[in-house]
């Protein structure tokens, strides 16, 4: 099963990653936004990512006029009708995912292979909603894509195995280690860390220590790149609270459960990073 075209809807933080490295594998990518202005705002994160590596000498300039020259950006849905595989990176919610597929269902060949890069709900789920349970996986990234070496591929009691083994090959293909897991909530990574972030918010909430300080303790006693409040940020506070939610409906465990503070944080549209302010400032 050869995959040359790859759909990607969402290009927010994550989906500009997934489209950056499938072309930069040398697939040609058809990355689907709600509306220009988002296309845009995609498209100048990834030129954005490759000019910085061109900076660092980490890239031919020419080469990132062929990746770029790889990703077809548009708005319409039926664009994405000739892809070998999907990848869904929109917003972390079950009803749009679920929406979104079954109108995929429609569009693309019996063929085609669709991938969810959810944090936290069930594939199966969404799979639910199209005529091609099998043919379904997860292939969860990591943020900064283009950085960070792991994918989750994830298969539900559906997939067929040679849907999965093409999804492995994808990951491979694209420079991931491949992490294989089942559908369970949050799979092998987010089990493990949404907690650890949540905690971190709960010991700022209870004074233990300033979030700077705390932040310092995690990466100078642990060698963690990024503190918790930093990973947080980097993150995106919304898609951190979408997801503790979802873990929490799951699990009934107080372990993911959103602290008040993060509620009241996306509440202010504090959503981290990507808003300019988080648990930090940006906006300097
Ligand atoms: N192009 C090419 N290479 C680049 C680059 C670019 N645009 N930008 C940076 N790099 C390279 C650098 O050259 C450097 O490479 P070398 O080590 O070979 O020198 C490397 O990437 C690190 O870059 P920087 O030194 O500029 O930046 P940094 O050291 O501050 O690292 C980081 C940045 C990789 C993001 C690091 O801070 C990190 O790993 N943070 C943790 C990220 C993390 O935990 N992500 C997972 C989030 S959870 C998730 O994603 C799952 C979910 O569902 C929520
Ligand atoms: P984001 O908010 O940065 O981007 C989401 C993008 O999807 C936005 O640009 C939005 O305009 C677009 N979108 C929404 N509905 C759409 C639709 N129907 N069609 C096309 N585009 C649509 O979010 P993100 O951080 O990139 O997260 C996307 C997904 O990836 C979520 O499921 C999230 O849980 C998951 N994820 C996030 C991270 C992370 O660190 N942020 C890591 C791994 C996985």
């Amino acid at each position: 099963m050869q995959i040359q075209t790859v759909g990607v809807v969402g290009c927010g933080l994550m989906g500009s990653g997934i489209a950056q490295i499938s072309a930069q594998a040398g697939l040609a990518v058809v990355v689907r936004e709600v509306d220009e202005a988002q296309c845009q705002k995609g498209q100048g994160r990834i030129a954005g990512f490759l000019q910085k590596a061109v900076e660092k000498q980490k890239l031919a300039a020419e080469e990132k006029d062929r990746i770029l020259g790889r990703i077809r950006f548009t708005t319409a849905l039926a664009d994405l009708a000739s892809a070998d595989l999907v990848v869904e990176a929109i917003v972390e919610n079950l009803d749009a995912k679920r929406e979104l597929f079954a109108a995929l269902d429609g569009l693309c060949a019996p063929a085609t292979i669709f991938a969810s890069n959810t944090s936290s709900l069930a594939i199966g789920d969404m799979a639910a909603a199209t005529r091609r349970p099998e043919r379904f996986v997860g292939l969860h990234f990591f943020n900064p894509v283009p950085l960070m070496r792991l994918v989750e591929v994830v298969r539900t009691l559906d997939t067929a195995p040679d849907v999965f083994d093409a999804a492995c090959a994808f990951g491979a293909a694209v420079g991931k280690t491949v992490v294989r897991a089942k559908d369970s909530p949050g799979f092998v990574v987010n089990l493990l860390l949404v907690p650890y972030l949540l905690d971190a918010i709960r010991a700022l909430e209870a004074g233990v220590a300033s979030k700077e300080d705390i932040d310092a303790g995690m990466k100078l006693g642990c060698g963690y790149p990024m503190g918790p409040f930093e990973l947080l940020d980097f993150v995106g506070l919304d898609t951190t609270l979408y997801i503790a939610d979802i873990m929490f409906h799951e699990f009934k465990e107080y372990r993911y459960s959103a602290p008040p503070m993060l509620r009241r944080l996306v509440a202010a549209g504090r959503h981290g990073r990507k808003s300019g302010r988080g648990f930090y400032d940006y906006a300097r």
